[in-house]
């Protein structure tokens, strides 16, 4: 691996769309960190050890140990996402999968018990270094290769393969000699609105499969989701952000050579582009 993106910053500040488009871009490979201990939390709560995880660290971390986490991005095409924008008008991001034991749990790591959960499992040192190793195997194995790219209307540029990662140590402890490190930021309002959308449009998709499957007269057995209001999701994101900040283990910080990019009033095009820009130079 000769080019490594660390992309660090507080809960939904946009890492993750960030990072997978980006990734994308200079066909480097993409590693959510936040996915693998929303996958230990997942975990703990499978087991029957969440609720008093406290006396159960030795056990979550054995398990840890002996699970194999996945990440796929989709689609898995050679072709750089500008290339795409120009023929489409806008960027397309990548799916990402997350596969425990083979097993997709994409959507099982994002529920709210997940969220509530997830700050507390990675307080835990023992985790942060079962997470560390995970962390380090996944971006030593995976798929990247050297590109030409086109983006940005540049000039054609060869760069190396890479890996892009995003999370909250990722520039300060997992790669401290990371070739970019980026500090993605937004207002705190701006994120728990984003979250909140995204939130909304996960739910008219539901119901709109729902219908679907109600006109083909299948049994409908989903359970109604309740979802949070922006009030309560920025509550939540302010909780998350607080525990980050203040555990004793890799707490979210800057790190002295990250760029700082606050991308409350930045278009999402605008911010990738930054990225792949600086990754250019
Ligand atoms: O990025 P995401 O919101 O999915 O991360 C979930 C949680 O995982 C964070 O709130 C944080 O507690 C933890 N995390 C971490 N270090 C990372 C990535 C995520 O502690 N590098």
């Amino acid at each position: 691996r000769d080019f490594t993106i660390a992309i660090d910053g507080p809960a939904a500040s946009g890492k993750s769309s960030t990072a997978r488009a980006v990734a994308q871009e200079l066909g480097f490979g993409y590693i959510d960190s936040g996915s693998i201990y929303r996958c230990a939390t997942l975990l703990a709560l499978r087991n029957n050890i969440a609720s008093d995880i406290d006396k159960h660290w030795p056990e979550l971390i054995d398990l840890i140990g002996k699970t194999g986490v996945e990440i796929k991005i989709q689609p898995n095409s050679n072709r750089s996402l500008s290339v795409v924008a120009a023929k489409t008008g806008r960027l397309v991001v990548p799916s990402v999968q997350i596969l425990l034991d083979g097993e997709d749990v994409s959507n099982d790591i994002r529920t709210p018990e997940v969220n509530r959960l997830v700050a507390k499992v990675a307080s835990d040192g023992g985790v942060r270094s079962a997470v560390l190793n995970i962390q380090r195997s996944l971006a030593a194995n995976a798929d990247t290769k050297a590109t030409e790219t086109q983006g940005n209307g540049k000039d054609p540029h060869v760069i190396p393969g890479g890996v892009v990662m995003d999370g909250r140590d990722v520039g300060t402890t997992v790669f401290p000699n990371a070739e970019l490190k980026i500090y993605l930021d937004a207002s705190a309002m701006a994120r728990a609105i984003r979250r909140w959308d995204e939130m909304n449009s996960q739910l008219k998709n539901k119901q709109t499969e729902e219908a679907a499957r109600k006109q083909e007269n299948k049994a409908d057995t989903s359970v109604p989701v309740e979802y949070p209001s922006v009030e309560d999701i920025a509550r939540e994101l302010e909780q998350r952000d607080y525990a980050d900040i203040n555990r004793q283990h890799s707490p979210l910080r800057i790190a002295p050579d990250a760029v700082v990019i606050d991308n409350t009033n930045l278009t999402f095009e605008q911010q990738v582009y930054s990225i792949t820009d600086l990754a250019r130079e």
